[in-house]
């Protein structure tokens, strides 16, 4: 299985944004949900073997974690607004431990050191990094892990957390691509490697 955790440093914790200003009062949510297409979406299918979880920073509460299981996944469809209405539901509910709001789509309180933490012993992680090593020199399961930013880097305090697991410190090529562009690449490199 490939999981995709993406940290939204801006992202809000409540239900309250509007769907015509995801990019806007919504603290970048539409760079999360793009990253949810790019994870599951194939032409005219979607990927089963996917998971993402989007941990969501706020305002107003410190943080929510959003995760989407490809194999129970219904009711997803390409466009940003249907997926903002989705993650909308989902923050409706007050969970602090894990619930879920519709098919394949479940809600905490988890923050990231939690996210982590609920890893199982012996996950390949993977932390995406513009200064990594090359990821085509790099030997990857099938089963694995990548951690990846929003359109900000991650905090010194997030990258030491990370990296006392350990991961593998991959980059995918010379320059910055967005956040869902890096899960395009990463989806493409992996389809060649286990098809
Ligand atoms: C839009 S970038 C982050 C912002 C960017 N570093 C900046 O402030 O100019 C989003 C995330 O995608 C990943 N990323 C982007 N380009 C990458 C690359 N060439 N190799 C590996 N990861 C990359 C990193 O995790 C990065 O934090």
């Amino acid at each position: 299985m490939r999981r995709f955790i993406v940290i939204g440093h801006k992202a809000v914790t409540a239900a309250d944004f509007k769907l015509d200003d995801l990019a806007g009062g919504a603290g970048r949510l539409d760079v999360l949900l793009r990253c949810i297409n790019s994870a599951f979406f194939l032409s005219h299918d979607l990927r089963k073997d996917v998971e993402v979880v989007l941990i969501l920073q706020g305002p107003p509460s410190p943080a929510r974690t959003i995760r989407l299981v490809g194999k129970e996944l219904r009711y997803l469809n390409p466009d940003e607004r249907s997926t903002g209405a989705l993650i909308r539901n989902a923050l409706m509910r007050d969970a602090r431990s894990e619930e879920r709001s519709t098919p394949g789509i479940y809600v905490s309180a988890r923050n990231f050191q939690d996210v982590l933490g609920l890893m199982e012993e012996g996950t390949e992680m993977v932390y995406l990094k513009e200064s990594g090593e090359d990821i085509r020199t790099a030997e990857l399961p099938e089963d694995v892990t990548f951690v990846l930013s929003d359109h900000m880097d991650l905090t010194l305090d997030e990258e030491s957390l990370l990296l006392q697991y350990r991961p593998q410190v991959l980059r995918l090529g010379p320059v910055s691509y967005h956040a869902d562009h890096c899960i395009t690449i990463v989806n493409n490199e992996l389809d060649r490697r286990h098809p």
